[in-house]
């Protein structure tokens, strides 16, 4: 199995360099909050599972940072920490629902800093053994989906590189292998960032589960050639009307659609935002050198043009057939009943 993609080791946090994957599997280690927060904005770190542990993460470094402070000072050095993480990602919900979490603990015991970080530090532990527990409940709720022979169309990655290990989008892929059935994946390339063909690919061939990659452009028709039995993708909030994914996720779920083909999508409970509707959802606008130049290096537009790069698009409750979660799959409407 894949390594855990992030863990709290020795008072560091240590983390799977995504940026350099598939051709290195190196770990970055972190002792202070301030790297932790880089490495979520220039992705390292991805995924809006692994993003909320890896905030949580920062904010335990933070309490070992300051715990010798007086505790009118150190709200306030927690205070700019939390400030920090926030700022780096918009749009994945479990960034903001890790820090609110840690931000209960500690605005709870101001009067002790020293004791508070060991508790920081534990419930960013749980939260992280936690995400490994809820991709597994997801993996079997999402299995029953699945049938011997199946081919899954995924975008973007939402394995275990996406989560601490195993992954939501790709957890009823592994488990209803490990149940006997025959499954196997295509994924969509996933421009700009190519998280299908560089995280998706490698993390599937690393526990040898049979992926092939195709072109964003080609989903269409490979559906339309029968070539693909469902979708699953994961998401980074579910609003109360709509799911916001990788750029892209829109025109997969329309063509499925179109084909009759169903399209699930996985969501930890941590990632539900229902009491918001799409316009109150930042969508995250990144730097125009991604859709530029591919991978920051060639660059394959003439000079002067301008690039519009989103980062995420919003999926209409309308086209998703099922939201898999840890507690089971509800339809959007069976959703909004249980969670809101
Ligand atoms: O920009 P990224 O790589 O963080 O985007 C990731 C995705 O869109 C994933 O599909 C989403 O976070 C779900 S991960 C389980």
């Amino acid at each position: 199995m894949i390594p855990s993609t992030i863990e709290w080791i020795d008072n560091k946090v240590k983390m799977i360099d995504q940026t350099i994957l598939p051709h290195k599997l190196e770990f970055l280690e972190f002792t202070n909050y301030r790297d932790v927060a880089t490495a979520i904005k220039v992705m390292n770190i991805r995924g809006a599972p692994a993003i909320g542990v890896a905030a949580a993460m920062g904010m335990a470094l933070a309490t070992i940072e300051y715990k010798g402070l007086p505790k009118s000072e150190f709200l306030k050095k927690m205070e700019e920490a939390a400030e920090r993480i926030r700022s780096t990602r918009p749009t994945a919900s479990n960034l903001f629902w890790a820090i609110d979490r840690i931000w209960k603990i500690v605005s709870s015991y101001p009067d002790n800093p020293s004791n508070l970080s060991e508790l920081v530090i534990e419930e960013a532990k749980l939260m992280a053994q936690e995400d490994v527990n809820v991709n597994k409940n997801i993996g079997k709720n999402g299995a029953t989906l699945l049938e011997d022979g199946d081919v899954v169309l995924t975008h973007c990655n939402a394995g275990s590189l996406a989560t601490v290990q195993y992954g939501t989008a790709l957890a009823p892929v592994r488990t209803a292998i490990e149940d006997g059935k025959n499954i196997s994946v295509i994924a969509d390339e996933t421009r700009p960032r190519l998280q299908g063909a560089r995280l998706t690919a490698y993390e599937l061939q690393y526990d040898k589960i049979p992926v092939k990659v195709i072109s964003d452009t080609s989903s269409g028709l490979i559906m339309r050639l029968g070539k693909i039995n469902k979708v699953i993708v994961g998401t980074d909030r579910v609003t109360s009307d709509a799911v916001f994914n990788k750029i892209g996720t829109y025109l997969v779920a329309l063509a499925a659609k179109d084909n009759n083909i169903p399209f699930y999508v996985a969501a930890p409970t941590s990632t539900l935002s229902l009491h918001e509707t799409v316009d109150d959802v930042k969508i995250e606008q990144r730097d125009s050198l991604e859709v530029s130049n591919i991978l920051g290096k060639v660059q394959i537009i003439p000079d002067g043009v301008e690039c519009l790069n989103y980062a995420f698009d919003i999926t209409p409750f309308r086209l998703v057939t099922g939201i898999i979660t840890e507690d089971g799959v509800f339809s959007p409407e069976d959703l909004l009943k249980k969670y809101k």
